[in-house]
């Protein structure tokens, strides 16, 4: 049977950082509150960086630590709600900043904070068939263009920044072991961003609200809630029991919302990879440049169990199982 294996992951995020401090200085907000209740410290801002180079950079990264060739590539799946246009997708600048070759399959998925998981879904059935045999799954979002800087409630929370993987069609035990992706359109309301398409007239679209629209208090609720049972379902469809499972990387979100599910499951705080002090979240962004982090840390090892969960607006959840 082929699986895809994770054969090399690679991450990038701007230059310019925006620390808890800089922020006390253009909202009434502090850093005891934001770190307190989100654990959020600093957080990469995107000021010449697009989308696409974001992308482009953490692939390049992951194709080198892949030993893989631009060339070889079949399939480019991109997770993103901050895409660099309208279309062409950002799978599409991608395959053109790398030199992917013509004819390879690229596309974007719209999923939020899950886009990586969804993404890693859609590639690794696309591996799984025999219709790829090498693909690049990237999760890339820049927030700092949804958000409001002055509505202390949402820009204290994001960041911007990417991560890929290059996955291949492999056989033996080791690679993805299960995806689970899920959505609920009724709590679309909870979080969103961005004016409904025409045929509103061009004035009213004008006059909507542009910026990132939340409910934080039930999006916590929710998210505590699926992703406990998205990890449950990860868990039963591969017979694992916390002791199997070596690492557990979490969309990066908020501390509380990964002390929820670490408690839920039991789990150690060694075995709960967080960055999101650095970071913030960078949505889809998030698990990806999570992972890459905890590779180049050394805390993944052939044959560890790593569990992924994610959660973001749609609502969307989803979480995926892979034997390292
Ligand atoms: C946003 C979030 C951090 C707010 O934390 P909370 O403990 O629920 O705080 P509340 O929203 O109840 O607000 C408490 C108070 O802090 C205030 N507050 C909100 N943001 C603030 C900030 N940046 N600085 C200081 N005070 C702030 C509120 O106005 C409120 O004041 P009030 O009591 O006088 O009305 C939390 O709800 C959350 O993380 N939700 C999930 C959001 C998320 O993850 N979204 C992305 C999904 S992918």
């Amino acid at each position: 049977m082929l699986r895809s294996k994770i054969i090399g992951t690679g991450s990038y995020v701007p230059k310019k950082i925006v620390t808890n401090q800089d922020l006390e200085k253009m909202v009434d907000t502090s850093d005891t509150w934001i770190s307190t209740r989100t654990g959020i410290r600093e957080r990469h801002i995107a000021v010449e960086d697009s989308s696409s180079e974001m992308a482009s950079k953490a692939a390049k990264n992951a194709l080198k630590a892949a030993g893989v060739s631009p060339k070889d590539i079949d399939l480019i799946v991109v997770g993103t709600v901050t895409p660099e246009m309208t279309f062409p997708s950002t799978a599409c600048f991608v395959q053109s900043h790398l030199g992917v070759k013509a004819g390879a399959a690229a596309f974007d998925v719209s999923a939020a904070c899950s886009g990586f998981l969804y993404a890693l879904d859609i590639a690794d059935k696309y591996i799984k068939t025999g219709a790829a045999g090498k693909a690049l799954v990237i999760g890339v979002d820049q927030f700092s263009k949804l958000v409001d800087w002055n509505d202390r409630a949402t820009c204290v929370l994001f960041g911007d920044g990417a991560g890929a993987v290059v996955l291949s069609a492999e056989k033996g035990s080791r690679g993805v072991l299960s995806c689970h992706i899920h959505s609920d359109g009724k709590h679309w309301e909870m979080l969103y961003s961005g004016n409904p398409c025409p045929p509103s007239p061009f004035e009213e679209r004008k006059a909507a609200n542009q910026y990132l629209v939340m409910n934080g208090n039930e999006t916590f609720k929710i998210a505590v809630r699926t992703m406990g049972g998205a990890i449950t379902e990860a868990m039963e469809q591969n017979k694992l029991t916390a002791e199997d499972i070596s690492l557990l990387i979490p969309h990066q979100a908020n501390l509380r919302i990964i002390n929820a599910t670490r408690d839920r499951l039991k789990l150690p705080d060694e075995k709960v990879y967080t960055n999101l002090d650095r970071y913030g979240n960078t949505s889809a962004g998030s698990i990806p440049l999570a992972l890459d982090e905890a590779v180049r840390l050394g805390r993944v090892k052939e044959n560890d169990i790593i569990l992924f969960v994610s959660f973001g607006g749609g609502l969307t959840w989803a979480s995926a199982a892979v034997r390292w």
